[in-house]
Protein backbone atom coordinates (compact mmCIF):
# COMPACT_ATOMS: atom_id res chain seq x y z
CA UNK A 1 0.00 0.00 0.00
CA UNK A 2 1.43 3.89 -0.55
CA UNK A 3 0.92 6.26 1.58
CA UNK A 4 -0.55 9.96 0.10
CA UNK A 5 2.07 11.29 2.09
CA UNK A 6 5.69 11.46 0.37
CA UNK A 7 6.97 12.33 3.86
CA UNK A 8 4.45 9.89 5.67
CA UNK A 9 7.67 8.04 7.42
CA UNK A 10 9.58 11.58 8.23
CA UNK A 11 6.42 12.32 10.31
CA UNK A 12 5.67 9.36 11.29
CA UNK A 13 2.27 8.16 9.79
CA UNK A 14 1.72 5.02 10.91
CA UNK A 15 -0.05 3.05 8.03
CA UNK A 16 -3.85 1.96 8.59
CA UNK A 17 -2.80 -1.69 9.15
CA UNK A 18 -0.73 -1.23 12.05
CA UNK A 19 -3.63 0.28 14.11
CA UNK A 20 -4.49 -2.26 17.13
CA UNK A 21 -7.17 -4.13 16.37
CA UNK A 22 -8.65 -7.58 16.25
CA UNK A 23 -6.46 -10.26 14.10
CA UNK A 24 -8.26 -11.37 10.88
CA UNK A 25 -8.67 -14.97 9.05
CA UNK A 26 -8.71 -14.91 5.70
CA UNK A 27 -11.73 -14.55 4.17
CA UNK A 28 -14.06 -14.72 7.86
CA UNK A 29 -12.16 -11.41 8.93
CA UNK A 30 -11.87 -11.14 12.69
CA UNK A 31 -15.74 -12.85 13.02
CA UNK A 32 -13.67 -15.94 15.20
CA UNK A 33 -13.34 -13.66 17.95
CA UNK A 34 -16.80 -12.87 18.91
CA UNK A 35 -17.70 -16.68 19.09
CA UNK A 36 -18.90 -17.79 22.74
CA UNK A 37 -16.61 -19.36 25.06
CA UNK A 38 -13.63 -19.34 22.50
CA UNK A 39 -13.21 -16.00 20.76
CA UNK A 40 -11.24 -13.60 22.65
CA UNK A 41 -14.19 -11.16 22.85
CA UNK A 42 -17.36 -13.36 22.54
CA UNK A 43 -20.88 -12.52 22.43
CA UNK A 44 -21.84 -9.26 24.02
CA UNK A 45 -25.67 -8.34 24.45
CA UNK A 46 -24.60 -4.58 23.23
CA UNK A 47 -22.42 -2.28 21.76
CA UNK A 48 -21.42 -0.68 25.03
CA UNK A 49 -20.20 -3.41 26.35
CA UNK A 50 -18.42 -4.41 23.19
CA UNK A 51 -16.52 -1.01 22.97
CA UNK A 52 -15.56 -1.17 26.82
CA UNK A 53 -14.26 -4.69 26.04
CA UNK A 54 -12.56 -3.00 22.84
CA UNK A 55 -11.04 -0.10 24.53
CA UNK A 56 -9.58 -2.29 27.46
CA UNK A 57 -7.65 -3.98 25.05
CA UNK A 58 -6.86 -2.07 22.62
CA UNK A 59 -6.76 1.49 23.67
CA UNK A 60 -8.35 4.55 21.82
CA UNK A 61 -8.12 3.78 18.12
CA UNK A 62 -9.39 0.09 17.09
CA UNK A 63 -10.07 -1.38 13.96
CA UNK A 64 -11.68 -3.99 12.85
CA UNK A 65 -11.29 -5.45 9.32
CA UNK A 66 -14.15 -5.95 6.98
CA UNK A 67 -15.52 -9.39 6.20
CA UNK A 68 -16.77 -10.41 2.81
CA UNK A 69 -18.41 -7.24 0.94
CA UNK A 70 -17.89 -5.26 4.11
CA UNK A 71 -16.14 -1.87 4.82
CA UNK A 72 -13.35 -1.95 7.51
CA UNK A 73 -14.11 -0.19 10.71
CA UNK A 74 -12.00 1.97 13.10
CA UNK A 75 -13.54 2.74 16.76
CA UNK A 76 -12.06 6.13 17.98
CA UNK A 77 -12.77 6.79 21.63
CA UNK A 78 -11.32 10.36 21.76
CA UNK A 79 -13.57 12.77 20.71
CA UNK A 80 -11.04 15.27 19.55
CA UNK A 81 -9.77 12.61 16.91
CA UNK A 82 -13.68 11.61 15.94
CA UNK A 83 -14.77 15.42 15.99
CA UNK A 84 -11.68 15.58 13.17
CA UNK A 85 -13.22 13.44 10.67
CA UNK A 86 -16.77 14.17 10.99
CA UNK A 87 -15.88 17.92 10.83
CA UNK A 88 -14.05 17.52 7.72
CA UNK A 89 -16.67 14.83 5.92
CA UNK A 90 -19.58 17.28 6.82
CA UNK A 91 -19.46 18.71 3.32
CA UNK A 92 -21.17 15.73 1.79
CA UNK A 93 -21.54 12.78 4.70
CA UNK A 94 -21.68 9.39 4.12
CA UNK A 95 -23.44 7.34 6.39
CA UNK A 96 -24.12 3.63 5.02
CA UNK A 97 -26.36 1.37 6.37
CA UNK A 98 -29.65 -0.60 5.51
CA UNK A 99 -27.70 -1.95 2.45
CA UNK A 100 -30.61 -4.46 2.16
CA UNK A 101 -33.04 -1.37 2.16
CA UNK A 102 -30.63 0.60 -0.95
CA UNK A 103 -30.77 -2.59 -2.53
CA UNK A 104 -34.50 -2.91 -2.62
CA UNK A 105 -35.07 1.03 -3.62
CA UNK A 106 -32.52 0.88 -6.05
CA UNK A 107 -32.35 -2.13 -8.04
CA UNK A 108 -35.41 -4.75 -6.75
CA UNK A 109 -38.21 -1.98 -6.84
CA UNK A 110 -36.35 0.90 -8.60
CA UNK A 111 -39.35 1.44 -10.99
CA UNK A 112 -41.58 1.93 -7.79
CA UNK A 113 -39.14 4.40 -6.02
CA UNK A 114 -38.91 6.70 -9.07
CA UNK A 115 -35.22 7.50 -8.80
CA UNK A 116 -35.73 8.70 -5.03
CA UNK A 117 -33.74 7.19 -2.40
CA UNK A 118 -34.89 8.89 0.75
CA UNK A 119 -32.50 9.85 3.43
CA UNK A 120 -31.70 7.04 5.09
CA UNK A 121 -30.31 5.35 2.41
CA UNK A 122 -29.42 8.11 -0.04
CA UNK A 123 -25.50 9.41 -0.48
CA UNK A 124 -24.05 12.31 -2.69
CA UNK A 125 -25.49 14.29 -4.29
CA UNK A 126 -28.98 12.81 -4.21
CA UNK A 127 -29.05 12.28 -0.48
CA UNK A 128 -28.15 16.38 -0.63
CA UNK A 129 -30.62 17.00 -2.71
CA UNK A 130 -33.48 15.68 -1.11
CA UNK A 131 -32.78 16.93 2.41
CA UNK A 132 -32.58 20.32 1.28
CA UNK A 133 -36.33 19.77 -0.26
CA UNK A 134 -37.52 18.32 3.11
CA UNK A 135 -35.36 20.26 5.70
CA UNK A 136 -37.77 23.36 5.13
CA UNK A 137 -40.87 20.79 5.08
CA UNK A 138 -39.77 19.21 8.72
CA UNK A 139 -37.48 22.17 10.09
CA UNK A 140 -38.65 25.46 9.75
CA UNK A 141 -42.90 24.57 10.54
CA UNK A 142 -44.23 26.08 13.57
CA UNK A 143 -44.77 22.39 15.25
CA UNK A 144 -46.19 23.37 18.60
CA UNK A 145 -48.98 25.67 17.00
CA UNK A 146 -49.85 23.16 14.46
CA UNK A 147 -49.39 19.93 16.06
CA UNK A 148 -49.77 20.15 20.14
CA UNK A 149 -53.44 19.94 20.33
CA UNK A 150 -53.37 16.47 18.26
CA UNK A 151 -50.64 14.92 20.38
CA UNK A 152 -51.81 16.11 23.12
CA UNK A 153 -55.38 13.96 22.60
CA UNK A 154 -52.97 10.76 21.73
CA UNK A 155 -51.10 11.31 24.98
CA UNK A 156 -54.53 11.65 26.61
CA UNK A 157 -55.40 8.44 24.90
CA UNK A 158 -52.22 6.56 25.64
CA UNK A 159 -52.57 7.25 29.41
CA UNK A 160 -56.09 6.32 29.52
CA UNK A 161 -55.18 2.93 27.73
CA UNK A 162 -52.07 2.17 30.54
CA UNK A 163 -53.94 2.59 32.84
CA UNK A 164 -56.22 0.10 31.57
CA UNK A 165 -53.69 -2.24 30.51
CA UNK A 166 -52.24 -2.17 33.85
CA UNK A 167 -55.01 -3.58 35.28
CA UNK A 168 -54.92 -6.49 33.07
CA UNK A 169 -52.36 -9.27 35.10
CA UNK A 170 -48.73 -8.92 33.17
CA UNK A 171 -49.70 -8.04 30.48
CA UNK A 172 -47.41 -4.96 30.30
CA UNK A 173 -44.68 -7.13 31.28
CA UNK A 174 -44.14 -8.57 28.01
CA UNK A 175 -45.65 -6.24 25.63
CA UNK A 176 -44.68 -2.57 27.22
CA UNK A 177 -42.75 -2.10 23.59
CA UNK A 178 -45.89 -2.97 21.90
CA UNK A 179 -47.62 -0.11 23.49
CA UNK A 180 -45.25 2.45 23.56
CA UNK A 181 -44.78 1.79 19.67
CA UNK A 182 -48.53 2.14 19.01
CA UNK A 183 -48.60 5.52 20.52
CA UNK A 184 -45.28 6.56 18.85
CA UNK A 185 -46.61 5.86 15.61
CA UNK A 186 -50.02 7.25 16.30
CA UNK A 187 -47.94 10.65 16.98
CA UNK A 188 -45.76 10.32 14.14
CA UNK A 189 -48.51 9.66 11.61
CA UNK A 190 -50.07 12.23 12.92
CA UNK A 191 -47.60 14.82 12.42
CA UNK A 192 -46.44 13.02 9.35
CA UNK A 193 -50.15 13.07 7.41
CA UNK A 194 -52.19 15.03 9.30
CA UNK A 195 -54.36 11.87 10.25
CA UNK A 196 -55.12 9.33 13.12
CA UNK A 197 -54.41 5.42 12.47
CA UNK A 198 -55.93 4.28 14.87
CA UNK A 199 -53.52 2.27 16.96
CA UNK A 200 -54.95 2.61 20.21
CA UNK A 201 -57.95 1.33 19.57
CA UNK A 202 -58.90 -1.83 21.62
CA UNK A 203 -59.88 -3.67 18.22
CA UNK A 204 -56.43 -3.32 16.23
CA UNK A 205 -56.07 -6.61 14.47
CA UNK A 206 -52.67 -8.26 13.46
CA UNK A 207 -53.62 -7.54 9.93
CA UNK A 208 -54.58 -3.94 10.70
CA UNK A 209 -52.05 -1.68 7.99
CA UNK A 210 -50.91 0.61 11.48
CA UNK A 211 -50.16 -3.14 13.02
CA UNK A 212 -48.07 -4.23 9.82
CA UNK A 213 -46.19 -1.17 10.07
CA UNK A 214 -45.54 -1.55 13.96
CA UNK A 215 -44.15 -5.28 13.27
CA UNK A 216 -42.17 -4.48 9.50
CA UNK A 217 -40.18 -1.92 11.68
CA UNK A 218 -39.11 -4.35 14.47
CA UNK A 219 -38.56 -7.19 11.71
CA UNK A 220 -36.68 -4.55 9.62
CA UNK A 221 -34.26 -3.87 12.49
CA UNK A 222 -34.14 -7.57 13.42
CA UNK A 223 -33.53 -8.84 9.53
CA UNK A 224 -30.88 -5.87 9.16
CA UNK A 225 -28.72 -6.49 12.37
CA UNK A 226 -28.32 -10.80 10.72
CA UNK A 227 -27.47 -9.07 7.44
CA UNK A 228 -25.47 -6.22 7.82
CA UNK A 229 -23.62 -6.92 10.82
CA UNK A 230 -22.77 -10.39 10.77
CA UNK A 231 -20.75 -11.70 7.03
CA UNK A 232 -22.66 -10.16 4.45
CA UNK A 233 -23.82 -13.31 2.59
CA UNK A 234 -26.48 -11.81 0.58
CA UNK A 235 -24.42 -10.07 -2.03
CA UNK A 236 -23.33 -13.43 -2.99
CA UNK A 237 -27.44 -15.17 -2.98
CA UNK A 238 -30.08 -14.31 -1.86
CA UNK A 239 -30.27 -15.98 1.51
CA UNK A 240 -33.56 -17.56 3.50
CA UNK A 241 -33.37 -13.83 5.73
CA UNK A 242 -32.40 -11.81 2.85
CA UNK A 243 -36.32 -13.18 0.75
CA UNK A 244 -37.48 -12.61 4.39
CA UNK A 245 -36.39 -8.61 4.05
CA UNK A 246 -37.20 -7.78 0.66
CA UNK A 247 -41.25 -8.93 1.72
CA UNK A 248 -40.71 -7.20 4.78
CA UNK A 249 -40.18 -3.86 2.92
CA UNK A 250 -43.13 -4.53 0.36
CA UNK A 251 -45.65 -5.25 3.17
CA UNK A 252 -43.97 -2.05 4.85
CA UNK A 253 -44.16 -0.07 1.40
CA UNK A 254 -47.76 -1.17 0.69
CA UNK A 255 -48.90 -0.25 4.04
CA UNK A 256 -47.35 3.04 4.15
CA UNK A 257 -48.70 4.18 0.78
CA UNK A 258 -52.20 3.29 1.80
CA UNK A 259 -52.25 5.86 4.54
CA UNK A 260 -50.66 8.53 2.54
CA UNK A 261 -52.67 8.30 -0.31
CA UNK A 262 -55.55 8.32 2.29
CA UNK A 263 -54.23 12.05 3.33
CA UNK A 264 -53.90 12.80 0.05
CA UNK A 265 -57.08 12.38 -0.77
CA UNK A 266 -57.94 14.36 2.21
CA UNK A 267 -56.53 17.31 1.81
CA UNK A 268 -57.52 17.35 -1.84
CA UNK A 269 -60.91 17.45 -0.52
CA UNK A 270 -60.55 20.26 2.20
CA UNK A 271 -58.95 22.26 -0.74
CA UNK A 272 -55.44 24.26 -0.42
CA UNK A 273 -56.72 27.72 0.67
CA UNK A 274 -54.85 27.74 3.80
CA UNK A 275 -51.98 29.91 5.29
CA UNK A 276 -48.45 28.98 4.06
CA UNK A 277 -47.53 28.82 8.11
CA UNK A 278 -50.62 26.54 8.93
CA UNK A 279 -50.01 23.89 6.08
CA UNK A 280 -49.18 20.41 7.57
CA UNK A 281 -46.04 18.33 6.90
CA UNK A 282 -47.76 15.75 4.26
CA UNK A 283 -49.14 19.29 2.32
CA UNK A 284 -45.51 21.03 2.22
CA UNK A 285 -44.04 17.95 0.92
CA UNK A 286 -46.68 17.77 -1.10
CA UNK A 287 -46.36 21.18 -2.38
CA UNK A 288 -42.40 20.06 -3.08
CA UNK A 289 -43.40 16.56 -5.81
CA UNK A 290 -45.41 13.46 -4.73
CA UNK A 291 -42.88 11.23 -4.88
CA UNK A 292 -40.59 13.74 -2.35
CA UNK A 293 -43.49 13.45 0.05
CA UNK A 294 -44.42 9.66 -0.86
CA UNK A 295 -40.80 8.38 0.17
CA UNK A 296 -40.77 11.15 3.04
CA UNK A 297 -44.33 9.99 4.90
CA UNK A 298 -42.86 6.22 4.27
CA UNK A 299 -39.60 7.27 6.16
CA UNK A 300 -41.21 8.92 9.13
CA UNK A 301 -43.50 5.85 9.39
CA UNK A 302 -40.38 3.67 9.43
CA UNK A 303 -37.45 6.08 11.65
CA UNK A 304 -40.29 7.62 13.76
CA UNK A 305 -41.55 4.53 15.58
CA UNK A 306 -38.79 2.26 17.77
CA UNK A 307 -36.69 5.30 17.65
CA UNK A 308 -39.09 7.41 19.96
CA UNK A 309 -40.64 4.66 21.49
CA UNK A 310 -37.36 3.57 22.98
CA UNK A 311 -35.88 6.88 24.25
CA UNK A 312 -39.67 7.28 25.75
CA UNK A 313 -39.06 3.96 27.98
CA UNK A 314 -35.60 4.87 29.12
CA UNK A 315 -36.53 8.40 30.44
CA UNK A 316 -39.71 6.65 32.01
CA UNK A 317 -37.13 4.00 33.32
CA UNK A 318 -35.08 6.69 34.48
CA UNK A 319 -37.63 8.67 36.15
CA UNK A 320 -39.14 5.70 37.87
CA UNK A 321 -35.67 4.94 38.99
CA UNK A 322 -35.32 8.11 40.46
CA UNK A 323 -38.57 8.96 42.39
CA UNK A 324 -36.91 12.60 43.67
CA UNK A 325 -36.70 13.64 39.98
CA UNK A 326 -39.76 11.93 39.05
CA UNK A 327 -41.60 14.39 41.85
CA UNK A 328 -39.71 17.30 41.21
CA UNK A 329 -40.67 17.01 37.36
CA UNK A 330 -44.48 16.40 38.50
CA UNK A 331 -44.09 19.25 40.94
CA UNK A 332 -42.95 21.95 37.79
CA UNK A 333 -45.67 20.16 35.70
CA UNK A 334 -48.36 21.34 38.24
CA UNK A 335 -46.68 24.80 38.23
CA UNK A 336 -46.84 25.70 34.65
CA UNK A 337 -47.96 23.69 31.70
CA UNK A 338 -45.83 25.17 29.40
CA UNK A 339 -42.34 25.48 30.61
CA UNK A 340 -40.39 22.56 30.09
CA UNK A 341 -36.99 23.24 30.79
CA UNK A 342 -36.67 20.23 33.99
CA UNK A 343 -38.15 18.04 31.24
CA UNK A 344 -36.30 18.92 28.29
CA UNK A 345 -33.38 18.41 31.11
CA UNK A 346 -34.38 15.02 32.27
CA UNK A 347 -34.85 14.08 28.02
CA UNK A 348 -31.34 14.76 27.43
CA UNK A 349 -30.27 13.15 30.90
CA UNK A 350 -32.11 10.22 30.00
CA UNK A 351 -30.57 10.11 26.06
CA UNK A 352 -27.08 10.61 27.74
CA UNK A 353 -26.93 7.02 30.01
CA UNK A 354 -29.15 5.50 27.22
CA UNK A 355 -28.44 6.60 23.53
CA UNK A 356 -31.28 4.55 21.29
CA UNK A 357 -27.96 4.36 18.67
CA UNK A 358 -25.00 3.14 20.94
CA UNK A 359 -22.51 4.56 18.29
CA UNK A 360 -22.67 7.44 14.62
CA UNK A 361 -20.91 6.20 12.22
CA UNK A 362 -19.34 7.98 9.12
CA UNK A 363 -17.63 6.59 5.56
CA UNK A 364 -14.09 8.58 4.85
CA UNK A 365 -14.86 9.84 1.08
CA UNK A 366 -11.35 11.12 1.92
CA UNK A 367 -7.62 9.91 3.35
CA UNK A 368 -7.22 11.56 6.76
CA UNK A 369 -4.39 11.15 9.34
CA UNK A 370 -5.84 10.88 13.18
CA UNK A 371 -3.75 10.48 16.14
CA UNK A 372 -0.92 9.65 13.87
CA UNK A 373 -2.44 7.02 12.18
CA UNK A 374 -3.56 6.73 8.01
CA UNK A 375 -7.24 6.23 7.84
CA UNK A 376 -7.85 5.66 3.86
CA UNK A 377 -10.94 6.71 1.94
CA UNK A 378 -13.50 3.85 2.14
CA UNK A 379 -13.27 3.13 6.15
CA UNK A 380 -16.06 3.02 8.41
CA UNK A 381 -15.20 5.74 11.60
CA UNK A 382 -17.61 4.93 14.83
CA UNK A 383 -17.83 6.69 17.61
CA UNK A 384 -18.84 4.67 20.02
CA UNK A 385 -21.02 7.95 22.10
CA UNK A 386 -22.32 5.66 24.13
CA UNK A 387 -19.69 3.98 25.81
CA UNK A 388 -17.80 7.31 26.19
CA UNK A 389 -21.03 9.33 27.89
CA UNK A 390 -20.67 6.88 30.64
CA UNK A 391 -16.94 7.71 31.14
CA UNK A 392 -16.31 9.77 34.92
CA UNK A 393 -13.02 11.38 32.48
CA UNK A 394 -16.02 13.02 30.40
CA UNK A 395 -19.07 13.39 32.96
CA UNK A 396 -18.61 14.56 36.73
CA UNK A 397 -20.95 11.63 38.64
CA UNK A 398 -21.06 9.90 34.87
CA UNK A 399 -23.46 6.70 35.91
CA UNK A 400 -26.37 8.80 37.67
CA UNK A 401 -29.04 10.49 36.68
CA UNK A 402 -28.73 14.16 37.53
CA UNK A 403 -31.04 15.95 34.73
CA UNK A 404 -29.49 18.99 36.45
CA UNK A 405 -26.16 18.89 34.47
CA UNK A 406 -27.96 20.42 31.74
CA UNK A 407 -29.03 23.80 33.78
CA UNK A 408 -26.49 24.28 36.38
CA UNK A 409 -24.20 27.22 35.60
CA UNK A 410 -20.52 26.91 34.75
CA UNK A 411 -19.32 27.04 38.35
CA UNK A 412 -20.98 24.01 39.16
CA UNK A 413 -18.84 20.53 38.69
CA UNK A 414 -21.86 19.08 37.57
CA UNK A 415 -22.10 21.20 34.31
CA UNK A 416 -22.57 19.34 30.73
CA UNK A 417 -20.40 22.27 28.97
CA UNK A 418 -17.06 20.38 30.75
CA UNK A 419 -17.55 18.03 28.32
CA UNK A 420 -16.54 17.72 24.96
CA UNK A 421 -19.39 18.47 22.83
CA UNK A 422 -19.01 15.20 20.77
CA UNK A 423 -18.65 12.66 23.56
CA UNK A 424 -22.90 12.78 23.56
CA UNK A 425 -24.77 12.78 19.88
CA UNK A 426 -28.19 11.44 20.60
CA UNK A 427 -29.52 12.49 17.34
CA UNK A 428 -26.57 12.23 15.62
CA UNK A 429 -23.76 14.96 14.03
CA UNK A 430 -24.26 18.32 11.33
CA UNK A 431 -25.76 18.14 8.33
CA UNK A 432 -27.22 14.65 8.16
CA UNK A 433 -28.48 14.91 11.81
CA UNK A 434 -31.76 13.27 12.61
CA UNK A 435 -34.26 15.19 10.81
CA UNK A 436 -36.94 14.22 12.97
CA UNK A 437 -35.78 15.06 15.95
CA UNK A 438 -37.73 18.07 17.05
CA UNK A 439 -41.14 15.88 16.01
CA UNK A 440 -39.51 13.26 18.71
CA UNK A 441 -39.14 15.75 21.31
CA UNK A 442 -42.59 17.25 21.11
CA UNK A 443 -43.89 14.37 20.80
CA UNK A 444 -42.05 12.73 24.02
CA UNK A 445 -42.40 15.95 26.35
CA UNK A 446 -46.41 15.96 25.44
CA UNK A 447 -46.80 12.54 26.20
CA UNK A 448 -44.31 12.43 29.72
CA UNK A 449 -46.39 15.59 30.76
CA UNK A 450 -50.19 13.87 30.33
CA UNK A 451 -48.77 11.37 31.86
CA UNK A 452 -47.06 12.29 35.28
CA UNK A 453 -50.00 14.58 36.03
CA UNK A 454 -51.65 12.12 37.08
CA UNK A 455 -49.65 8.94 37.53
CA UNK A 456 -46.69 7.71 39.34
CA UNK A 457 -44.02 5.33 37.34
CA UNK A 458 -42.15 2.68 39.21
CA UNK A 459 -40.04 -0.11 38.26
CA UNK A 460 -40.55 -3.11 40.22
CA UNK A 461 -37.65 -5.23 39.26
CA UNK A 462 -34.40 -5.40 38.96
CA UNK A 463 -32.02 -3.24 36.54
CA UNK A 464 -32.55 -3.39 33.00
CA UNK A 465 -30.20 -5.02 30.96
CA UNK A 466 -29.81 -3.30 26.90
CA UNK A 467 -29.54 -5.14 24.24
CA UNK A 468 -28.21 -3.78 20.84
CA UNK A 469 -29.69 -4.96 17.56
CA UNK A 470 -28.68 -1.43 15.08
CA UNK A 471 -30.98 0.35 17.86
CA UNK A 472 -31.22 -0.19 21.64
CA UNK A 473 -34.06 -1.94 23.05
CA UNK A 474 -35.13 -3.58 26.87
CA UNK A 475 -34.19 -7.36 27.74
CA UNK A 476 -38.01 -8.35 28.55
CA UNK A 477 -39.36 -8.41 31.18
CA UNK A 478 -40.97 -4.77 31.76
CA UNK A 479 -41.10 -4.39 35.28
CA UNK A 480 -43.32 -0.55 35.28
CA UNK A 481 -46.22 -0.15 37.39
CA UNK A 482 -48.57 2.53 37.21
CA UNK A 483 -50.29 4.09 39.98
CA UNK A 484 -52.57 6.77 40.61
CA UNK A 485 -50.67 10.07 42.09
CA UNK A 486 -51.55 10.11 45.72
C1 LIG B 1 -35.70 10.05 20.13
C2 LIG B 1 -35.92 9.70 18.89
C3 LIG B 1 -34.87 9.67 17.81
C4 LIG B 1 -33.52 9.48 17.90
C5 LIG B 1 -32.69 9.28 19.17
C6 LIG B 1 -32.99 9.54 16.56
C7 LIG B 1 -31.65 9.41 16.25
C8 LIG B 1 -31.13 9.51 14.98
C9 LIG B 1 -29.73 9.41 14.66
C10 LIG B 1 -28.59 9.18 15.65
C11 LIG B 1 -29.62 9.55 13.32
C12 LIG B 1 -28.30 9.49 12.52
C13 LIG B 1 -27.78 10.91 12.37
C14 LIG B 1 -26.37 11.02 11.82
O1 LIG B 1 -25.90 10.11 11.13
O2 LIG B 1 -25.72 12.04 12.10
C15 LIG B 1 -30.94 9.76 12.78
C16 LIG B 1 -31.23 9.95 11.44
C17 LIG B 1 -32.51 10.06 10.94
N1 LIG B 1 -33.68 10.12 11.66
FE1 LIG B 1 -33.85 10.06 13.68
N2 LIG B 1 -34.01 9.75 15.69
C18 LIG B 1 -35.18 9.84 16.40
C19 LIG B 1 -36.45 10.09 15.90
C20 LIG B 1 -36.76 10.26 14.57
C21 LIG B 1 -38.07 10.58 14.06
C22 LIG B 1 -39.34 10.82 14.89
C23 LIG B 1 -37.97 10.63 12.69
C24 LIG B 1 -39.02 10.96 11.68
C25 LIG B 1 -39.89 11.90 11.81
C26 LIG B 1 -36.58 10.37 12.36
C27 LIG B 1 -36.08 10.34 11.09
C28 LIG B 1 -34.73 10.22 10.79
C29 LIG B 1 -34.22 10.23 9.41
C30 LIG B 1 -35.06 10.30 8.15
C31 LIG B 1 -32.83 10.13 9.53
C32 LIG B 1 -31.81 10.15 8.38
C33 LIG B 1 -31.33 11.59 8.21
C34 LIG B 1 -30.32 11.79 7.08
O3 LIG B 1 -29.54 10.88 6.81
O4 LIG B 1 -30.35 12.88 6.47
N3 LIG B 1 -35.88 10.16 13.53
N4 LIG B 1 -31.84 9.74 13.81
Amino acid sequence: MTLPYSTSTKNNIQPFESIPGLSSLPILGPIHHFIPGIGSVGLRANFCDLSKVLYEKYGSIVKLDGVFARASMVILYEPEHFDQVYRSEDTLPSRPGFETLLYYRTKLRKSVSNGIYGLTVAEGTQWRDFRTKVNQALLKLKLVKLYAPALEEIAGDMVARLKRLQENDNYLDQHFDLEITKWSLESVAVVGLGTRLGCLDDGLTEDHPARILIKCSQDILELSWKLEFFPSLWKYYPTRNFKKMMNTLDLQWDASVKFIKEAKIKINERGHDILEEDKSVIERLLAIDDNVAIMMANEMLFAGIDTVGYATTCLLYNLAMNQNVQDKLRDDIYLSEQNSRYLRACLKESLRLFAVLPANLRRTTKDHVVGGYHIPKGIDVIAPNEFLSKMEKHYYRANEFLPERWLVEKSDPLYYGNCHPMVTLPFGFGIRSCVGRRIAELEIEIFIKRLLRDVKVTWQGPPVKVVTKVFNSFKKPYCFKFKPVS
